[in-house]
Formats: C-alpha cells, structure tokens, sequence
C-alpha cells in the first residue's frame, strides 16, 4: 500500500517569501482564500485561457493552492514512473508551461540524481521570476527560456518532455517534443481532458511510441471504447499540513485526496515482464454479495468482484498496480477471485 505523499520539500518558508511581496503569509487564510476562488472561478470560466500571471491574486493563489497540488500530481506520477522504470537512460527533461515549477520541485524530491539538467519553458517572466525564487539551490541544475529555443534540444535520446497542466492551453503536443525520446502528460482528471490523453495515446502509438504507464497493455483503452461515463484517473493520498487545513476551511473545494490523469509514452518499448499485470481504475464500492472495483488489463471493460463469503476485499485505491493469478474464475466481465490470486505489483 502507498504512503501518503508529503508536501514538505516545498518549503512554507519559501512560498511565505513569495507572498510577502503581496503582504500575505500563509497565515492569513481567508485572505489567501479569496484568491484561490478567484482564479479558480477564472479558470472554470475561460478552461483554455492563459494563467493571468501580472494579477497580484493570481500570484497568491498560484503559490499558495494550484503550485501545492499540483506539486503532489507530479509527484504521485514520478512514484509511478520510477515503478514502472520509465527514467532509465533519461538524464535531460524540458518542461513546458512550468509555471511556479510543480515539474522542476517534484523531480528534485523524488528523483534528485536522475537529470544532468532541467529546461523550463514559460511564456510569463513574471511567472520564471517567481520559480527562481523559489528553487534555489536545486538538485538538477535549471535553465529558463520563455520560447523553445532556436533549434531545439540537444541530446533528444535521453531527453523527457513533460507537460503538467499545460496542454489545456494548446491544440496539440507540439511538434519539437514529439522529437525526444519519452512523454510525461499530465492533465486534469476530468472526462474530457482524461479523454483527449487516450486519443493521444492511439495517435502515438500509431506513430511508434510505446505507452508505459498508467496502461499495463498496448490494446485498445476499454474506458475510451465501452464507456462514455468512465475516464481514466488516478489518485492519490496526502499528509495536509494544517496551514493548508485552515485555507481549505475557507473554501467550497476539499481536497482530501488528488485526482489527475496521466500518460507515460516513450520511443523505447518498456522491459518489464507484464504478465498478469493488471490496473485498478475505479473505487472499490460495496454492494450487496460483493465488493466490485474496476480494473484494466487490455481491450475489455472489467470488474474485480470479491464475493464477501470468501472473506474481505483488500482496500487498494484507484491506480493500483496488481498481479492477477491465471486461474481466476471469470464470469462475463466479472473475476471473482480469492485474496491469494491477487497481488499487488506494488
Ligand atoms: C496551468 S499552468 C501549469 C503550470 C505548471 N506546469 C503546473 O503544473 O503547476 C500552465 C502554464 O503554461 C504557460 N504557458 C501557456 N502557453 C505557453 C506557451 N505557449 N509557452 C510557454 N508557456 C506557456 C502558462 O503561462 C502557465 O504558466
């Protein structure tokens, strides 16, 4: 079972640093509140405009709310990509949209000698000025462009090309990133956005890249094929440190765990053996006879079904990782295992 991920790399003092200049700390809560809801509103209201980066809440609420979770985002992807082997022979990455640098804090916790260097791509000054606030000094060393530099990356073979929140704001992966040699896409956990990410993955994959996470197969997406209500998520748990705590209290949004859709694609096909290998994809429910929780192992939309007479389903969130015994009962789209027959991969 995973532990709870830690905010504690991204340091309080840092972000009340940033938000002296606006005579804020993290202290003031309902102040700091006010401007969370008002960028939210704006995002919900225009979801493909840009970040207003020159507004003064715009900045409070990017350091205080969005930079925090998204931070734990990415992290919740790196302990999946490390799982799952996704960095071998990658020692440069890009990321494009950077903002306040959920990408750069989140590769520096959980993976601090995997990069030779960081890129971060950002259209707002305002919003690169905040970033080198808050990343000094970082584990991997980090350059700042506000475009792609004239022609392009070096070393492509072993270049990451990430994405965090930042594709929402374009019509399509941009052409110099499809040049290197692994994907990192993260996007809001919402049907439409989690929908686009699998559309991608079968253009992809049309075009010879391989997919390494969250699928544990190469086939056909079951949510995509056999469902217009499912989409594809994750999600993780978090330590809320009590700062956060009061800001939420001040809030009609709770985020007690994250959410958020993800897609790990490299030019490279991945090594590991994937027999068995199978994906929780929704919540385990309680029904009556049995609990059910969705699960992906190829082209066909799937449930676990732990018949209570044979005792307690395992609490595994969605996102989990299992290894699934061949001689499983399977009745329609139902498997009906015993608790030996499952594993967790994990
Ligand atoms: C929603 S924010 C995400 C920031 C960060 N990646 C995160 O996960 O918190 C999207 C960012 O993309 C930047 N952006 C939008 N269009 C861009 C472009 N054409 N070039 C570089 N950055 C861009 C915006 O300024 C904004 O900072």
């Amino acid at each position: 079972m995973k532990q709870p991920l830690q905010l504690s790399s991204l340091d309080p003092q840092r972000l009340n640093a940033l938000l002296a200049k606006h005579r804020v700390s993290l202290a003031d809560s309902a102040a700091l509140a006010g401007a969370v809801r008002r960028l939210s509103d704006h995002y919900l209201q225009h979801p493909e405009a840009a970040t207003p980066w020159r507004q003064d809440w715009a900045q409070i609420a990017y350091a205080c709310y969005f930079l925090p979770l998204n931070y734990l985002r990415v992290l919740g992807v790196l302990e999946m990509a490390k799982e799952v082997g996704f960095f071998a022979g990658l020692r440069h990455y890009s990321d494009f949209g950077s903002g306040l640098g959920a990408v750069s804090l989140a590769m520096d916790a959980a993976l601090p000698g995997q990069f030779l260097s960081g890129h971060a791509i950002e259209v707002s000054s305002t919003a690169i000025a905040m970033h080198r606030q808050l990343t000094t000094p970082m584990a991997t060393p980090l350059t700042w462009s506000t475009q792609v530099p004239d022609g392009g990356f070096s070393a492509s073979e072993q270049r990451l090309a990430s994405f965090s929140f930042s594709l929402t704001e374009l019509p399509r992966i941009p052409a110099w990133a499809l040049q290197q040699e692994a994907l990192m896409l993260i996007e809001p956990a919402t049907n439409q956005d989690s929908r686009r990410l699998l559309t991608w993955r079968g253009e992809l994959q049309g075009a010879g890249w391989h997919v390494w996470a969250p699928c544990t197969h190469a086939e056909a997406c079951p949510l995509l094929t056999e469902s217009k209500r499912d989409w594809c998520h994750d999600r993780v748990q978090w330590d809320m440190p009590e700062w956060f705590q009061a800001l939420e209290e001040n809030l009609p949004m709770r985020n007690d765990s994250l959410t958020y859709s993800y897609l790990l694609m490299r030019r490279t096909a991945p090594s590991e053996s994937r027999a068995g290998l199978a994906r929780l994809t929704g919540d385990l429910r309680r029904e009556k006879g049995a609990s059910r929780q969705m699960i992906c192992r190829g082209p066909k939309r799937e449930f676990l079904s732990w018949q209570h007479r044979r005792g307690e389903a395992p609490q595994w969130p969605r996102g989990e990782r299992v290894i699934l015994d061949p001689t499983i009962e399977v009745k329609s789209n139902e498997l009906r295992p015993t608790t030996q027959q499952v594993q967790s991969a994990t």
